[in-house]
């Protein structure tokens, strides 16, 4: 049975406007049973690091050992966590995703691939633990993951949330491939109650709107966030400055459907972060960094934590930027100006009446000067503002909303501030 949206109805819900009253308390009393998802979960948007975008789908161990997707290369990253200063930081997720399936054994159960995972996906679990790290894994809920490895289905669902709880893994994406709109109205609430039944905290990644276009009335999001801690809305992020405008682009043009579904426990996810590879130059860089963050997005890094260099690992370990990513409000920004003269303006509420502001330029072939004022960016609380440059520490003082100030932005650069009131006591001192 089909609703006026095309998504799946049980029989329950659909019935003649006649009984509607009755209908309705029918459905708060399901909507109460159906709120599986306060698992007191991701509270702040997750940080850490997932294989796909830099170490895609590369099983090729014999010529390539260090770069295979194995037990070798998550250990190494996590050594690189753990000791580099990222954990410290927050970046604690060690994320496996697709092509570590090996098959299922006699009892239906999953198995890692023996040669690639010899001692198995507990043992990763543990190792990554014993460095104060948590392992996420990957599964698919069609028949086959999007490499072509076996799936989880409906009916392994339970099994499979079982068998992720014994190996003691703490995050679980589950991609759409191979699945039909049907199945994922089915399938993810299923495995979100599967996890939860297990009893241990495992946070829920659904790569589920973007197969249903990523929008209402195909996707339904509040179901989405009752559902699951992330997920991904739109298309996989690829090492690139055109990937990277277009899922900006995309976020930004439906913001007003998005904006208001992110919250504590329940986020947006624009996709991994491609510091550190190939495709960005060192603005187009910190741009990604400041516009993930201002969107509330998750912070995971995919690139080589053992050859990134120190330019890159100063925007992805800027201390501020992840206080401003990890704000416990945890609302999304928006952009709030789009100037005719390439330049946006991007807007984050935070804790203790602060703000993130991202001047954001799209020329491409010298820095732009910008000017405007708190007033035009309605900011009009607080009768004096001081702002931190989050990437060059300068702090600019005395902040009326009427202050003309004017910002230089590199080409595809960002200034990103932190943008704070000044408390009575704070005036008197000045
Ligand atoms: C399961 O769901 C309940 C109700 O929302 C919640 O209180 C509990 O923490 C969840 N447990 C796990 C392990 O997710």
């Amino acid at each position: 049975m089909t609703g006026p949206d095309g998504r799946p109805q049980s029989g329950l819900m659909g019935s003649r406007p006649s009984q509607e009253p009755q209908q309705t308390v029918l459905l708060l009393v399901l909507g109460t049973q159906v709120q599986m998802l306060e698992n007191g979960l991701l509270r702040v948007p997750p940080m850490g690091w997932l294989s796909w975008e830099r170490f895609r789908c590369n099983t090729n161990c014999k010529n390539d050992p260090k770069n295979c997707i194995s037990e070798r290369l998550f250990m190494e990253m996590a050594d690189r966590l753990a000791q580099d200063g990222w954990r410290d930081l927050g970046y604690v997720y060690l994320n496996i995703d697709d092509c570590w399936i090996g098959g299922r054994d006699s009892k239906g159960r999953l198995i890692p691939d023996k040669e690639r995972f010899p001692n198995g996906i507990a043992f990763l679990a543990d190792y990554a633990h014993s460095l104060g790290l948590k392992l996420g894994i990957y599964e698919d809920l069609g028949k086959f993951t999007c490499s072509g490895y076996p799936g989880t289905t409906l009916d392994k669902v339970v099994l499979d949330a079982q068998t992720f709880a014994e190996w003691k893994v703490d995050m679980l994406k589950l991609d759409g491939c191979y699945s039909t709109s049907k199945q994922r109205v089915q399938g993810y609430p299923k495995m979100a109650a599967a996890l939860n039944a297990t009893g241990r905290p495992i946070a829920f990644s659904c790569v589920w709107p973007l197969y249903d276009h990523g929008l209402p009335p195909r996707v339904d999001y509040k179901l989405v966030a009752d559902t699951c801690n992330l997920w991904r809305n739109y298309k996989d992020i690829q090492d690139s400055w055109t990937s990277v405008l277009s899922i900006l682009d995309w976020f930004v043009t439906h913001q007003d459907i998005l904006q208001p579904v992110a919250g504590p426990g329940h986020w947006n996810d624009p996709d991994m972060l491609i510091i550190g590879n190939k495709g960005l130059n060192f603005e187009q860089a910190r741009s990604q960094m400041a516009l993930w963050t201002i969107l509330a997005a998750p912070l995971l890094m995919s690139t080589d934590l053992r050859s990134i260099s120190p330019q890159n690992v100063d925007i992805l370990q800027n201390s501020l930027m992840i206080k401003i990513n990890q704000d416990p409000l945890g609302i999304q920004g928006r952009r709030v100006i789009k100037d005719q003269n390439h330049i946006e303006v991007f807007l984050r509420p935070l804790a203790n009446q602060a703000f993130a502001i991202v001047f954001f330029s799209r020329h491409t072939i010298k820095p732009y000067q910008y000017s405007s004022s708190l007033a035009q960016l309605n900011l009009t609380d607080a009768t004096m503002y001081e702002a931190q440059d989050v990437y060059t520490g300068d702090t600019i003082s005395n902040l009326k909303q009427t202050t003309n100030f004017t910002v230089t932005i590199n080409p595809s650069g960002v200034v990103m501030w932190y943008l704070y009131p000044l408390r009575k006591q704070q005036l008197f001192q000045h």
